[in-house]
């Protein structure tokens, strides 16, 4: 389904439907747009624009609809262009006309803008109590071998003497930066879009100030035409995860080497490390060089989008579309390999003695 056909003769070409179709990735965001329907649904009660029984009937369509995304039992069709024509579909199918006044006052452009900061501020947060976890291996690793010695680096050449607890505790730290970006971005993006339109609002009574509190939102933003044309929330959390990403990659460099015959400081436990079947004699250390390889995805996914929205003129182009497959990337991508990591960190051993000869030698 498409929610624009109005005043055309005939559909779209079905390689011009085939390109702007998004609903095979933008299905993430159902439950997110569930939510901001809801709180659209209470503004237009509030406002008068429809009565308390078909705002009844909405909101337990959506609540139920809700439950069936879940389950998996509402899955778009091959006709829905992308995840908001697909619900309405589905709030259509359930009420019939009655459905389609979840239309008024608001637009894709808004509703994207709003879902993409909801999915992202949730799974933000996820990346950072994934973040503490990795956080808390090191610091217990490093308590357990702060009287371990091993020679320091610099340019990669035998410097001074350290103790091993500093050496790991040094990764607690940057984690912590990150840490704090997380914090510092979702201070900055908690203002809600909804309420935007298309670019310019509405002139339907709606008040954007409570939508915004329902969805948990600071506030609402200060200009409809900034709000939907603004992706810097999603820049800066590409940033952040690309930070991240380069954070990780030095830790699965470090590790690599650390687990090699040559350096022989490290053993990693065999439930996080792979062999060769035709090596036999071989452990090898992917966890750690995974995370040095899809650092590249996401210094990429960052780089990507700021080509896209570089020279964009504002209120809202269909170019942001491209936004959210980069942006699915980099979260999904941090979330599979960050528990690995930490596993991996975990259950370690520093071999000491060969630590410590290595320093005797320096
Ligand atoms: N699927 C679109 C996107 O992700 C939703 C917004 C479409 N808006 C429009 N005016 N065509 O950006």
């Amino acid at each position: 389904m498409t929610l624009w056909g109005g005043r055309f003769s005939e559909g779209p070409a079905d390689s011009v439907f085939a390109l702007s179709r998004s609903v095979q990735f933008d299905w993430r965001l159902a439950p997110y747009d569930i939510a901001s329907s809801l709180a659209h649904v209470h503004a237009l009660e509030a406002g008068s624009i429809i009565n308390a029984k078909v705002a009844a009937s909405l909101r337990d369509a959506l609540i139920e609809l809700r439950k069936e995304v879940l389950s998996g039992k509402f899955q778009p069709h091959a006709t829905d262009e992308d995840v908001h024509s697909a619900l309405e579909r589905g709030l259509t199918e359930k009420l019939g006309e009655i459905g389609g006044a979840i239309r008024a006052g608001r637009s894709r452009n808004d509703q994207v803008a709003t879902d993409l900061k909801l999915y992202l501020m949730d799974n933000m947060l996820k990346i950072g109590a994934a973040l503490v976890k990795l956080q808390e291996a090191f610091i217990a690793q490093s308590l357990e071998y702060v009287d371990a010695y091993a020679p320091g680096f610099t340019h990669i050449q035998h410097a001074q003497p350290i103790s091993f607890g500093q050496e790991l505790a040094k990764h607690a730290v940057a984690l912590e930066r990150d840490l704090s970006r997380i914090k510092d971005w979702f201070s900055r993006t908690n203002l809600s879009p909804l309420g935007s339109g298309a670019l310019a609002g509405t002139s339907l009574p709606i008040n954007p100030t409570e939508s915004a509190a329902r969805l948990g939102f600071d506030g609402v933003v200060p200009n409809s035409i900034d709000a939907v044309a603004d992706r810097d929330f999603a820049l800066e959390a590409l940033s952040i995860m690309a930070i991240i990403g380069v954070h990780l990659s030095r830790i699965g460099e470090e590790w690599t080497l650390w687990s090699s015959s040559e350096f022989g400081w490290a053993s990693i436990d065999d439930a996080y490390a792979t062999g060769s079947s035709i090596m036999p004699q071989k452990k090898n250390a992917d966890v750690a060089e995974l995370a040095r390889g899809k650092a590249g995805r996401f210094i990429g996914n960052l780089t990507a989008l700021l080509t896209t929205v570089k020279g964009l003129p504002f209120s809202y182009n269909r170019d942001l579309q491209e936004d959210k497959e980069v942006i699915f990337s980099s979260v999904e991508n941090l979330l599979l390999l960050l528990p690995p990591l930490t596993g991996m960190v975990r259950s370690r051993t520093i071999e000491r003695q060969k630590t410590a000869r290595d320093f005797d030698g320096a």
